[in-house]
Formats: C-alpha cells, structure tokens, sequence
C-alpha cells in the first residue's frame, strides 16, 4: 500500500462533514434546550405543585443518569416505536432533552439571582405577577443567564461527541471512520482533539466579547 492512503490531509472532507454535524447537533439542542428548560424553569418557580413536582423530577432524573444512556434509549426506544428514525435526529432529541435540564437550572438560578425588592416594588406598583416576571424579573434575569448559557453551549459542543454511539456522524464518528481507513490510532484523535478546542476555544472568545460589550450599557 502507498503511503498516499494514509495521508491525513486526504481526509479532511472526514473531518469537516464531522464539524458541520457536531455543530448542527450542538446549535438545535441549544435552541431546543433553551425553550424546554425555560417551560421546566418556570413550572419550577410556579405555585402549580403539579408542575412544579413534574419539572423537579425531570431536571433530577436527566441530570442523574448518562447522557449516554439517554442518547441510546432515545435512539432504541422511539426506533422501536417509529420505524427507521435517522440516527440524527434520536440524537437531536436525546440531546436537547438533556441540555433542557441542564438550562432549567441556569434559567432558575438567574430569576433567583433578581432580588425580592425588585418584585415587590413592581407588584406594589401595581403590576401583575405575571407583567412583573415578563417586564421585570425576565429581562434583567436574561443578562445573567447569558454567560451561562454560553457554557451550555460549550459543553455540548464536546459531550454531543457522544451521538457517535449511535452512529450519528458527528466529529468523534468520522475520526473513527478515518482511524480506520489509515490504520492509524493516534494522529486523527490529535486532529480531532484540536478541532475540538479551536470550536470550544474561539465560541468561548465571542462569548467573552459579548459579556463584556453587555456589561459596558
Ligand atoms: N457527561 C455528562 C453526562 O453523561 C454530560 C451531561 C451533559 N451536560 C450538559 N450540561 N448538558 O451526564
């Protein structure tokens, strides 16, 4: 065999199909994530103890088991359901279902961030419970909630490399693929690793940015 195989560089269409599927599978579960974990963070904070219970033992039991394990019931479980469920989209789902846990928590500690005076003063004004979270607690809870959220986003840049499992072809997938191709162990997951860190790396710089150019106004 040629050595012109197992040139690395020969691969980088490998690797770029990788990037663009782990930063798809990341930007949706943000998105998805952050509907969810707002709708689990206010059944929290509600007086519904139905809800409440509900979103409590939601956020505990996601954060409790493996986001592995998730990511395979999802993927075996609605399959066995839904015949022929793409891989990414089992993926997508097990992931998002995750992340809103994760974000019902950020979204909750940033509303328990804004001080009781700041309620109490916009209901004695006359505002109604639910005027005083839209145009009081929510907007400055939000400025809050950014850094973190920019976290959540981080994190799942690197923990979605778990959807390989279920053969999803995200970045860990396709450096597996190209392991195979080469014959080689080490050198791709030194690419990926690095990959890796210039998508955390850099998505870490333009979130600083914009916490600054926030806390500047
Ligand atoms: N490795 C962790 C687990 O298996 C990942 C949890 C995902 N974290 C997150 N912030 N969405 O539970």
């Amino acid at each position: 065999t040629t050595t012109e195989d197992n040139d690395l560089i020969d691969y980088w269409s490998y690797f770029l199909k990788g990037i663009e599927y782990t930063l798809l599978i990341t930007a949706i579960s943000v998105v998805i994530g952050f509907i969810l974990g707002t709708l689990l963070a206010l059944m929290r904070l509600s007086d519904n103890k139905i809800a409440h219970a509900i979103s409590v033992a939601y956020i505990e039991f996601i954060r409790g088991t493996p986001l592995m394990v998730q990511v395979m019931f999802v993927y075996f479980g609605i399959g066995a359901v839904v015949q022929s469920l793409p891989a990414l989209v089992a993926g997508i789902i097990a992931t998002s279902l995750n992340s809103g846990a994760y974000i019902a928590e950020i979204i909750r500690s940033g509303i328990d961030s804004i001080e009781k005076g700041q309620t109490e003063a916009a209901r004695s004004l006359g505002l109604t419970k639910n005027q005083t979270y839209r145009y009081v607690v929510i907007p400055q809870a939000l400025k809050n909630i950014w850094p973190a959220l920019g976290n959540e986003f981080i994190t799942l840049i690197k923990e979605s490399s778990i959807v390989s499992i279920i053969g999803v072809t995200d970045l860990m997938y396709q450096t597996q693929l190209v392991q195979s191709a080469t014959y080689k162990g080490v050198a791709p997951l030194f690419v990926t690793m690095i990959i890796y860190f210039i998508m955390t790396f850099s998505l870490s710089k333009v979130l600083g940015h914009f916490e600054r150019k926030m806390n500047h106004d």
